[in-house]
């Protein structure tokens, strides 16, 4: 099982301990089984040093703990120092050690804005640089932290995909892997795809680090096929998606994805190809630019914004956001949501544009039309879309194949989120989950069914 290191730090300070002569590391041991990186920490700190500690974010190789209660001693006669974090640098790290120590560094160089009036993005969501108190905080209003992705329906997800214990589970959306961790947990073999390698990477560290197998593939998932026979399967059964972008890419403002911070207008789930938001905007024709709003945006005012957009290309997100603002008539200083129940003003334009860049729509044509090719006979299927694009892809594919006798019935009215779970995270407001079950080969049919 992998090795963890608890990186505890208080005011400004980090926790070593020396382990080998002359050799400085982080407080770590090994995650029991079943055990999260999480919960191990809190365990280590209480065992080891006799101090209560509350876990963070996850750093290269380690968990984050910011807040720290009592004076830790070590039970077993290791040393114990309290550095100044800007220096850690300066120590003797052990190598293995040193990614994560970087990390630090450069976590409390951060500059902390303490105002009232935070103006960057980096000051007003400070839960993205995984401070505990502020995450508690963000939920505590009723918001999705920002940067943490929370996995939504998973109860209602699981359930649609059993039995779980010994199938295989393909998850087309790794995402965190959230939903794919619960599946490992109950035992499923589960293959993750997904096209944007930056997160692929995090994620693939954090699963191995709770101890969860799944096996990854950075593809995008038009490709299941060809990466379920890389790792020789030809069918599954069970598929899930999670259909969108996850909080990490939304809420990284140099993703450019959102509207609610600047950074540059990149948009692409997968920034090692393809054009940026930006470079599309800047090639398109007016026409061009109208369409996609319309098709992908259900924009009522496609023309006049693909105006403005075509006469002045923005290169950044609160250009793009203003540029909406103005072909409006809002002026640019009136960008910003009415209530906490309307839409930004350019919240339509955001996703038609991120909808166009990412070829959304084809991958999942693909996708759907692979569908019954990828599950086995009695296989499961199920998809959380976020939009009536998606619910029109998804609905429409479903039922043209359940006609065609692929599924056992036609796809049931979706499931929608609890109103508890909408309350705790207000992202999964427009979710719904499509679910169908693959019919059993013919011979199997009872002639009675008609089948
Ligand atoms: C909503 S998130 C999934 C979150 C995940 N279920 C969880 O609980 O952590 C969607 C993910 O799908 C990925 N994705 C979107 N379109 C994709 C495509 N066509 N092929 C592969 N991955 C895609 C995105 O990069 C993103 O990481």
């Amino acid at each position: 099982m992998a090795r963890l290191s608890v990186v505890v730090l208080r005011s400004g300070m980090v926790m070593l301990t020396r382990r080998a002569p002359d050799l400085w590391g982080f407080p770590g041991g090994e995650p029991a089984p079943g055990e999260t990186a999480a919960d191990a920490a809190k365990r280590f700190l209480r065992e080891q040093f006799g101090v209560e500690g509350e876990p963070g974010d996850a750093v290269p190789g380690g968990i984050l703990v910011t807040k720290v209660a009592g004076k830790p001693t070590p039970a077993d006669g290791r040393e114990i120092a309290w550095v100044e974090a800007r220096r850690l640098l300066e120590r003797e790290i052990s190598p293995d050690e040193r990614p994560a120590a970087e990390a630090v560094a450069a976590h409390r160089r951060r500059d902390r804005y303490q105002g009232t009036h935070p103006k960057t993005f980096a000051h007003k969501y400070k839960e993205l640089a995984g401070d505990p108190e502020a995450v508690a905080k963000a939920k505590a209003r009723g918001s999705t932290p920002a940067g943490g992705h929370v996995s939504i329906m998973v109860a209602e997800v699981l359930a649609a995909l059993e039995p779980l214990s010994g199938a295989v589970v393909l998850d087309c959306t790794l995402g965190a892997g959230g939903h794919a961790a619960e599946l490992a947990r109950r035992g499923a073999r589960v293959v993750g795809l997904d096209r944007d390698g930056e997160e692929l990477a995090r994620t693939r560290e954090r699963l191995a680090e709770s101890g969860l197998k799944v096996e990854t593939v950075k593809t995008d998932y038009s490709g299941a096929k060809g990466a379920l026979r890389s790792l020789g399967l030809d069918a599954v059964d069970a598929l899930f998606a999670d259909l969108g972008v996850s909080s990490m890419q939304l809420d990284r403002p140099e993703r450019g994805m959102s509207f609610k911070n600047d950074g540059p207008l990149d948009m692409r789930m997968d920034r090692s190809r393809g054009e940026t938001a930006a470079q599309w905007l800047a090639r398109a024709t007016a026409a061009e630019i109208a369409d996609v709003l319309r098709r992908y945006g259900d924009e009522p005012d496609a023309e006049r914004v693909a105006a403005v957009l075509k006469a002045h290309p923005p290169k950044t997100t609160a250009a793009l956001a203003s540029a909406v603002a103005t072909a409006k008539g809002l002026g640019p200083g009136r960008v910003k949501k009415r209530d906490a129940f309307s839409a930004h003003p350019a919240a339509r334009t955001f996703q038609a544009l991120r909808l166009q860049v990412n070829d959304e729509r084809h991958s999942l044509e693909a996708l759907l039309a692979a569908l019954p090719s990828l599950l086995k006979p009695d296989g499961r299927a199920a998809f959380l879309t976020f939009h009536s694009g998606e619910e029109r892809l998804v609905k429409g594919a479903l039922d043209a194949q359940a006609a065609a006798g692929v599924w056992r019935c036609a796809p049931a009215a979706p499931l929608k989120p609890s109103p508890a779970e909408t309350r705790d995270n207000p992202r999964s407001r427009s979710a719904r989950l499509w679910t169908v079950v693959r019919r059993p080969p013919a011979e199997a049919r009872t002639p009675a069914t008609g089948a």
